[in-house]
């Protein structure tokens, strides 16, 4: 082997040693406190806003409440809230209250100016094109009708099933809707159901806008089930609510 370039000068070889690679030593006890310190700070920013922020949202949620009942029944000046529990009693629902016990049905008791009873205004759930329909409805002891329905959360189709919040005919299915009892109080006098538009025969049925008979039908469902529940328990207890308490 020749050590002599090409062009004949001597080639020195030049070895170099490989540089040493520091490996890290993983600092697991660090890493851990580490960790545990972001995850404490962050916890307690969390429960912070929270706590922070708790009266001032549930005062909000009070505030969209009171309206959706009071757009539902315009006489309404004030609001109380019960629960119709499952043994048949009425319960009222304190301000610190969010647990509503297993089987209640949550309602919203409504007085005039005199504090007399103005109304009831339950809330209902239906299935509807996109996801569910929840909406509140106004009763009125005396027609034992539906007298008014507002939407509290939907997602339906901008300009076919909301629909149900602005078509002036849709909403005349809620000047006098008949939820009346049976006789024995147990249920429901006939199924509150809408209809195919330009087909309703009966006072409890709801002529559906044509074009969105999916969403017509959640609002259906939500009253039926919804007045199914409650009314059963709450009409035999009306007397207890005449007077704001
Ligand atoms: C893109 C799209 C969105 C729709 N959104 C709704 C809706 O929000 N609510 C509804 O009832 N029907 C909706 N429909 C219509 C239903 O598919 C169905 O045709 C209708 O509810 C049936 O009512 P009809 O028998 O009166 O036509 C939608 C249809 C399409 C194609």
């Amino acid at each position: 082997m020749s050590d002599q370039s090409s062009t004949g000068k001597k080639v020195i070889p030049i070895v170099t040693a490989a540089p040493e690679i520091a490996v890290p030593v993983s600092p697991t006890g660090a890493m851990i406190r580490t960790l545990g310190l972001v995850s404490a700070i962050c916890g307690l920013i969390i429960v912070g806003a929270y706590q922070g922020t708790y009266d001032a949202v549930a005062a909000n949620k009070r505030i969209a409440t009171e309206r959706a009942v009071f757009k539902v029944l315009p006489k309404a000046k004030s609001i109380e809230e019960f629960v119709a529990q499952a043994g048949g009693g009425i319960a009222r629902v304190g301000a610190g209250d969010t647990a509503i016990p297993p089987g209640g049905v949550k309602f919203f008791a409504a007085y005039d100016e005199a504090g007399k009873l103005a109304g009831i205004a339950a809330e209902g759930v239906g299935k509807g094109y996109a996801d569910n329909v929840r909406i509140m409805f106004g009763y009125q002891p005396d027609c034992q009708c539906v007298v008014g329905i507002g939407v509290v959360a939907m997602r339906e189709t901008p300009g076919i099933g909301d629909k149900i919040i602005t078509d002036k005919d849709f909403l005349a299915n809620f000047t006098a809707l008949d939820v009346k009892l049976k006789a024995d109080l147990s249920a429901l006098a006939n199924e509150v159901k809408a209809v195919k538009h330009g087909t309703k025969t009966g006072a409890w049925q709801i002529d559906a806008i044509a074009g969105a008979t999916i969403t017509s039908r959640a609002v259906g469902k939500a009253i039926n089930d919804s007045a199914q529940a409650l009314l059963p328990r709450l009409v035999p207890k009306l007397d207890t609510l005449a007077k704001k308490s």
